[in-house]
């Protein structure tokens, strides 16, 4: 079976109560290479070494040694890839996961890391920064009992987030509380940086990973469900009535990104709307 038939297939029918253990069994039998993608994401390097400075500049005008704080709630921890490149960039990261097998996988690949990282790897520019910390958390993304093990308090809250194949990863009845907790975590001045995937596949198809095209927009800029039967048209994405939770900052194709995004990948930079 191809590995988006695998995928299918152990998805298929399962109930949104049951979608966690789901995954967690993935990990227990070693088929995280269903979605792993073995690097740290070329456009979330690119972005924290190039754009975003001056979004984090801005953040923390005072203090450059004042550490910020990230949350990758899903990439997988896998290993953790972002997690690790993102405390190589001056951040206290968080990788939040499901299953706490990939915890221990992602600490034991963080410590061998973070002793000698590969510039190649995990971005060029990174000896630039104080070097921030990895960390990583067992928990249920919907779920708040995980935030005081992130330092979670009422305005301490995250000044970036990061998502890569968690929304896909979902079911669509469940994007409008994946766009509710995100407003949720975030500070106000914070980040939401969505690397877009997959954009070409339709919506009529099943997932996971369910195609997304659009569907950032409807959910965070419109505060819809994000449930669509098609892809709207690029006129009907912009707008002054905008009711959703997020601004998008800005929109754009990044200069590097995986194959698996055949090319169509985007990169969108939210910020809760005051
Ligand atoms: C498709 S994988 C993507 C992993 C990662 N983004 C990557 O590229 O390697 C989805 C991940 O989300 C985790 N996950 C699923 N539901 C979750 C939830 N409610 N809270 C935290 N993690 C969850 C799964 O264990 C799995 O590792």
């Amino acid at each position: 079976m191809s590995e988006p038939g695998r995928l299918l297939n152990h998805f298929q029918d399962r109930l949104r109560k049951d979608q966690s253990d789901g995954w967690s069994s993935l990990w227990e039998t070693d088929e995280s290479d269903l979605w792993d993608r073995g690097k740290p994401s070329p456009a979330l390097i690119d972005f924290v070494e190039c754009y975003g400075r001056n979004i984090f500049h801005d953040m923390k005008k005072d203090d450059r040694c004042c550490r910020l704080k990230a949350l990758v709630p899903i990439k997988g921890c896998g290993r953790g890839y972002e997690v690790i490149m993102l405390a190589l960039h001056g951040f206290d990261a968080y990788g939040l996961e499901v299953s706490s097998k990939v915890v221990d996988i992602a600490k034991e690949y963080a410590e061998s890391q973070l002793e000698s990282p590969d510039p190649s790897f995990y971005g060029e520019k990174r000896s630039e920064y104080v070097r921030g910390s990895a960390n990583f958390v067992l928990g249920d993304f919907f779920q708040k009992n995980w935030e005081t093990n992130c330092g979670i308090k009422d305005d301490d809250k995250f000044d970036l987030i990061y998502d890569y194949t968690f929304l896909c990863a979902l079911l669509p009845e469940m994007r409008f509380d994946w766009a509710r907790r995100m407003q949720d975590l975030l500070k106000p001045g914070g980040v939401l940086v969505c690397l877009e995937f997959p954009l070409w596949k339709d919506h009529q198809s099943a997932g996971p990973p369910w195609g997304l095209d659009g569907v950032y927009w409807n959910l965070l800029a419109e505060g819809k469900d994000g449930i669509l039967t098609s892809t709207p048209a690029l006129a009907t994405r912009d707008g002054t009535d905008l009711k959703g939770p997020f601004t998008r900052l800005v929109h754009y194709k990044p200069d590097r990104s995986y194959d698996q995004g055949r090319g169509t990948d985007m990169m969108s930079i939210w910020r809760p709307a005051s």
